[in-house]
């Protein structure tokens, strides 16, 4: 009797262990845009990464870790900015549900961020009239916070306040989770984003407020296997425009092995960039960050490279600010290596330009992201497309693989 009634108790627990075993994917698709959407969202690069790497505060946060100074508040709280910039910038969304009985958002799942917010019901700026937005008087999970939320924002600002309740997300449910509710966002530019919000993936070390992210909640409360979530974004058999996995990785989706770098600095995913390489030519760097960006659409790196880059492949910065090439030249461009970890991952020229109905555009984008934020170059992308990449929060590492 008692033997069977541990065999059966151990029978509970195995389930269980799978039960808590298992990942969780998250379906992503790709917004659908028309040739002038794609060119004003990759021409509006610039201005996205420029918020989100070093405007409002995102560098001093970084600042504070590194015991500099930080910018405050008159009620001397840090100020500190959201890093929302991205939000039309990403090709990429999912969607996740909040509130009981669900209320369903369409969101950027985005490494170079660390808080999750949408908009609210209580918002009647234009942008929210464009948006599914959250009511929380329908949520019978809701539970009131009320702390302010602003992120300044060129020149308005997003603003609103933190709530809490239940998110799902992938067949996860986590309860109690904190967001932001934006009641008021700024300008036409959120108007027409395609996502109603942002979920950030970013170390805690960056959220605004101090909120906790949805994924340390996972790992905290074991609601995902291991403490590690992937990003595959390419087209899958099953007509998905890629896929997130949370609590491990889909090895169906790359080949050989996965191979670590090391985090240097948690709060963006941001690891060592050793050694850059075009044709016959390479450089290798120092002290030199690269961020791993799922929110971000190009390659961002410090403008003589990005100059030099874009003279070398014959591309020329047109009215809009792009730098445009003839497509004819494509197949006759070497290729374009980035080192991480000792491993260098290639990128032709068919990577690096983006196609765009027959207009093509470099993928390489000048900004210098100036001190302690920077050096830093974003990975956006342009090379997520092809290399698999896996964020191991347990170990402070990334992984890449060539995706297939
Ligand atoms: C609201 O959330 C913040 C951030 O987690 C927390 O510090 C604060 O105590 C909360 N306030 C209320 C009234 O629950």
């Amino acid at each position: 009797m008692k033997v069977s009634l541990s065999l059966a108790a151990l029978g509970l627990l195995a389930a269980c262990h799978e039960a808590a075993a298992a990942v969780h994917t998250v379906r992503l698709k790709k917004t659908r845009e028309t040739p002038e959407e794609t060119l004003q969202r990759l021409a509006n690069t610039g201005s996205y990464v420029a918020q989100k790497y070093f405007g409002s505060g995102s560098a001093a946060q970084l600042g504070a870790l590194q015991g500099q100074v930080v910018p405050l508040n008159a009620d001397g709280s840090a100020a500190f900015g959201v890093p929302i910039s991205n939000f039309m910038n990403a090709q990429y969304y999912g969607e996740i549900d909040i509130g009981t009985p669900p209320q369903t958002f369409g969101v950027v799942f985005d490494t170079g961020s660390s808080n999750l917010w949408v908009p609210s019901a209580e918002c009647s700026s234009i942008a929210c009239f464009f948006h599914r937005k959250y009511d929380h008087s329908q949520s019978s999970s809701y539970a009131k916070n009320g702390t302010d939320f602003a992120i300044r924002y060129g020149t308005g600002s997003l603003e609103g306040y933190l709530s809490q309740d239940t998110l799902t997300v992938g067949d996860i449910a986590v309860e109690a989770q904190q967001f932001a509710e934006a009641t008021k966002e700024p300008g036409l530019t959120f108007a027409f984003g395609r996502f109603d919000g942002i979920f950030g993936l970013g170390y805690d070390t960056i959220s605004v407020k101090g909120v906790v992210p949805p994924f340390y909640h996972m790992v905290n409360r074991k609601l995902v296997d291991e403490p590690v979530f992937s990003f595959y974004l390419s087209d899958t058999a099953n007509g998905d425009d890629g896929e997130m996995i949370l609590g491990g990785y889909n090895s169906e989706h790359f080949e050989g092995d996965l191979k670590w770098a090391k985090v240097r600095r948690r709060g963006y995913w941001e690891v060592d960039l050793e050694a850059v390489q075009f044709g016959d030519d390479e450089i290798a760097m120092s002290n030199t960050g690269a961020a791993i960006d799922t929110g971000s659409s190009l390659l961002v790196l410090p403008t003589t490279l990005a100059d030099m880059l874009n003279k070398k492949i014959g591309a020329k910065k047109n009215f809009a600010g792009q730098y445009t090439l003839d497509c004819a030249s494509v197949p006759t461009l070497p290729p374009f290596s980035l080192t991480f970890g000792g491993v260098k991952y290639t990128l032709d020229a068919s990577d690096y330009v983006l196609n765009v109905q027959g207009q093509c555009i470099s993928g390489f984008m000048g900004m210098d992201i100036p001190e302690p934020l920077g050096p830093i170059w974003i990975i956006g992308d342009v090379f997520l497309r092809k290399f698999y990449t896996v964020y191991d929060l347990g170990n402070d590492r990334v992984g890449f693989a060539k995706s297939r």
